[in-house]
């Protein structure tokens, strides 16, 4: 059978007067699956999901959501489509529990089935305590709960999590992750949004990263990571003599010295030869390495290497 596509986005440009935006993007995002969406300040992340939600018209391209055509099938898309994040609003002055029943109204369940899935969602949000309360005495993270919340209100197929956990200290953000990881495992289809490379390390099947308007790289955090390559061993010495002998002893093999750290770096390809090779050799020499560590390639290093940019994250608490 063939692979279910949930959100397929063509050629998607976008400007906004001048400015060009999107210069021409393309992703499919597999039913089921979830796509981050990485990238710094100002790539056009906002600017992708408010497209795929209708919310924001677009200049060229073909962008179709659970099959239907973003442009013609405004209506469907919006029916098959949970947002939340920069662009959703909670009304502050209404409680918890008085925003989920309105935005069920809203979506035309009965007053019934709207109260009943406003007390489920509350429940599994842990909202329950808050629930009287207006929003504007919410903190960030029940604040960025009860926004997913309110998102899930019709239980779509499909939903857009613009940046869910800028902002929120580690704490919330673990919370905020186990919540997606379960509406994962529900079968919904994610497209998240996110400057933190950890959170698409953690969560997603699929990473896109969107750099000046244009897709850079992509795939999994594994292939990601492997472009990048290799991994690095460290190796501290006790003294800046025996730095200065292991680095004479494996000469064109050393990447590089930290001298006051006394330690120095090599790229390896195969963590157990690699790392015995290299002790054996120091072993011979009579040179003690005080401590060692294999380092990872991060998702921060495929960015880096991809943009010339670190991922500076902007706190934008509203
Ligand atoms: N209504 C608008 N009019 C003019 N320019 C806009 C408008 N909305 C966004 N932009 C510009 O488009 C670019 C992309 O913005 P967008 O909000 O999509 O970025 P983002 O990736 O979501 O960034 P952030 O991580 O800061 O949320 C930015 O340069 C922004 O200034
Ligand atoms: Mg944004």
């Amino acid at each position: 059978m063939a692979e279910q596509i949930a959100i397929k986005v063509s050629n998607l440009k976008k400007s906004y007067g001048k400015t060009s935006v999107l210069k021409g993007i393309d992703f499919k995002v597999r039913k089921g699956s979830m796509l981050a969406l990485l990238g710094p300040n100002g790539a056009g992340k906002t600017t992708t999901v408010r497209i795929l939600s209708t919310l924001l018209k677009y200049d060229e391209g073909e962008v179709s959501v659970h099959g239907y055509d973003v442009k013609k099938q405004s209506e469907q898309v919006k029916s098959v489509i949970g947002l939340t994040g920069q662009s959703a609003a909670v009304d502050e002055l209404l409680t918890g529990r008085e925003n989920l029943i309105m935005m069920g109204r809203l979506y035309r369940l009965t007053k019934a089935s709207a109260d009943s899935r406003a007390s489920e969602l509350l429940e599994e949000f842990d909202l329950i305590d808050a629930a009287e309360r207006p929003v504007k005495t919410y903190s960030g993270g029940m604040r960025r709960r009860l926004d997913l919340a309110v998102s899930l209100i019709a239980t779509p197929p499909i939903i857009f999590l613009d940046e869910p956990t800028t902002g929120l200290d580690p704490r919330s953000r673990i919370a905020m992750w186990e919540i997606i990881r379960k509406l994962m495992s529900d079968g919904t289809t994610i497209l998240l949004t996110t400057q933190y490379l950890e959170e698409a390390d953690q969560l997603a099947d699929q990473i896109i990263v969107i750099d000046g308007g244009k897709v850079i790289a992509e795939g999994t955090a594994k292939e990601l990571k492997a472009k990048v390559g290799k991994d690095r061993l460290e190796l501290i010495f006790r003294s800046a003599n025996e730095l200065r002998a292991a680095v004479k002893l494996l000469n064109k093999e050393v990447a590089g010295t930290d001298d006051k750290e006394q330690s120095l770096t090599i790229m390896i390809n195969d963590t157990n030869t690699d790392v015995r090779n290299v002790l054996d050799k120091l072993a011979k020499g009579s040179i003690n390495v005080e401590s060692m560590a294999v380092h990872k390639p991060t998702l921060d290093d495929v960015f880096l290497s991809l943009t010339g940019k670190t991922a500076k994250v902007e706190e934008e608490e509203k």
